[in-house]
């Protein structure tokens, strides 16, 4: 079992280039297959995620090459509507599949998607606004079918903006017949990046980067190639761990047009940050200021920087609010902070956190994707060695945090336990 080993207390110097983004990659890959052709993907991250969206598109009848960090897609040989569970309970992103397969093959199958247990995430956005566009829906159990002989195209309303709900009815619209308007769309960069691609594909979209997405269906689709931009999510998490740490570092390769929120976050938590041409120079030169934050929809402070935040908080010198809006269940690794000494307290959707420092290192357990990079983060910040548990699960994310963070200094490493 892999586990990584931290000994904290060593600042950080240097640069780090950031990987391609996982949340903008997979729906380009599930968007791939509305069109019958080749499609390449630049800059693409090597995660479980990928890995697993590729066996997907393999099961279904595509040819994939994956060589380094650049994805080839062969859809000419699309054949199954059928995504297999093996592959579809290990992300949520199996569930995205639903729109392109409807679009392409009138049909799909998926058993309710896996993910990260943050929550109950439901998928009644999916379902409700596939149903309006012309689809039967059939969902019982664990299983959801979905078929249309034609799609047409709708005024959807989304009570909440859902990300995949957004994802997967764009890409149904595009092979819609007619137009589409999606009021109260996401509008998180990757829904953004998702609407450029598919209009490189051949797509119709307008009042990209806006709440009310109009897509004009029906458009012949061809090849194309697309860069993913730098991993907005792993580009947080490492400003954290400069703040957990104290340093200097360089982050190549970030979108930093698409960071606004986590950089004022940080520079709230007195992390000095210069941010040009896509890269970030930060320098932390002592403990975290404390910070009081609330999660929410682009472009409100992300979700997912939301544990990161926590560890970083932990060290902090004072006391810190932050309150989850967006999952009902996304304190878990509050628990695992408390093991090397952070001062929690979890009152309904806000964590008060009473900064100490340093932290101790101990024994914990990941109990999600950014739970788990939040472990490392606070490992940085605990005397003596802290051994982190659960990699399967940052692996689906990460492409090699130990590998990033020894190259500035930090002193940790993936070990088989
Ligand atoms: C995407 O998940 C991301 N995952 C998540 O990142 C991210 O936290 C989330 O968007 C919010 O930004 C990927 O892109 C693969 P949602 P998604 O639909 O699409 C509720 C990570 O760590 N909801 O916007 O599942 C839902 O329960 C992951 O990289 C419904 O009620 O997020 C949740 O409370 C974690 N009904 C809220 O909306 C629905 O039909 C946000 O979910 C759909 C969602």
């Amino acid at each position: 079992m892999s586990v990584i080993r931290v000994r904290g207390l060593q600042n950080l110097h240097g640069e780090i280039r950031i990987q391609g983004s996982k949340n903008a990659v997979l729906p380009l890959m599930a968007a791939a297959l509305l069109h019958s052709g080749i499609i390449v993907i630049t800059n693409v991250p090597r995660i479980q995620d990928v890995f697993c969206m590729l066996g997907i598109l393999e099961s279904l009848g595509c040819h994939c090459r994956f060589e380094g960090h650049e994805l080839m897609m062969d859809t000419r040989s699309l054949l199954l509507s059928r995504v297999p569970d093996v592959h579809g309970k290990q992300m949520r992103s199996s569930v995205i599949l639903l729109g392109p397969l409807l679009g392409r093959l009138h049909e799909a199958e998926t058993c309710y998607p896996g993910g990260c247990s943050i929550g109950r995430r439901p998928v009644d956005l999916h379902l409700s606004a596939l149903e309006k566009m012309g689809a039967e829906v059939w969902a019982k159990e664990d299983q959801i079918r979905v078929s249309a002989k034609a799609l047409h195209g709708s005024d959807i309303y989304l009570s909440f903006p859902s990300v995949g709900a957004t994802e997967n009815i764009l890409m149904a619209a595009t092979a819609s017949s007619g137009i589409t308007r999606i009021h109260g769309a996401a509008r998180e960069p990757e829904i953004e990046i998702l609407c450029r691609f598919l209009n490189a594909m051949g797509a119709a979209i307008d009042g990209i980067g806006s709440d009310l997405l109009t897509i004009h269906g029906g458009k012949p689709f061809h090849d194309v190639v697309f860069a993913v931009p730098g991993d907005r999510i792993v580009a947080g998490t490492y400003l954290g761990a400069l703040m957990a740490a104290g340093g200097n570092i360089r982050l190549l390769g970030v979108p930093t047009e698409h960071m606004g929120g986590t950089l004022a976050a940080v520079r709230g938590m007195g992390c000095e940050v210069k941010a040009q041409h896509g890269d970030i120079c930060a320098c932390m030169k002592e403990r975290p200021r404390p910070v009081s934050l609330c999660t929410g929809p682009y472009p409100e402070f992300s979700t997912d920087l939301q544990s990161v935040m926590l560890a970083a908080a932990s060290v902090a010198q004072g006391r810190s609010r932050i309150r989850e809006n967006v999952f009902e269940e996304r304190f878990a690794t509050a628990q695992e902070l408390q093991k090397m000494g952070a001062h929690i307290i979890i009152k309904g959707k806000t964590a008060l956190v009473t900064g100490t420092y340093p932290l101790a290192g101990g024994v914990v357990q990941a109990r999600d994707l950014r739970g788990g990079a939040a472990l490392v983060v606070a490992g940085l910040a605990a005397e003596g060695e802290s051994r982190i548990y659960g990699y399967s699960y940052i692996s689906r994310g990460y492409e090699d945090i130990s590998r990033d963070l020894a190259a500035v200094g930090a002193d940790l490493s993936l070990e088989e336990d």
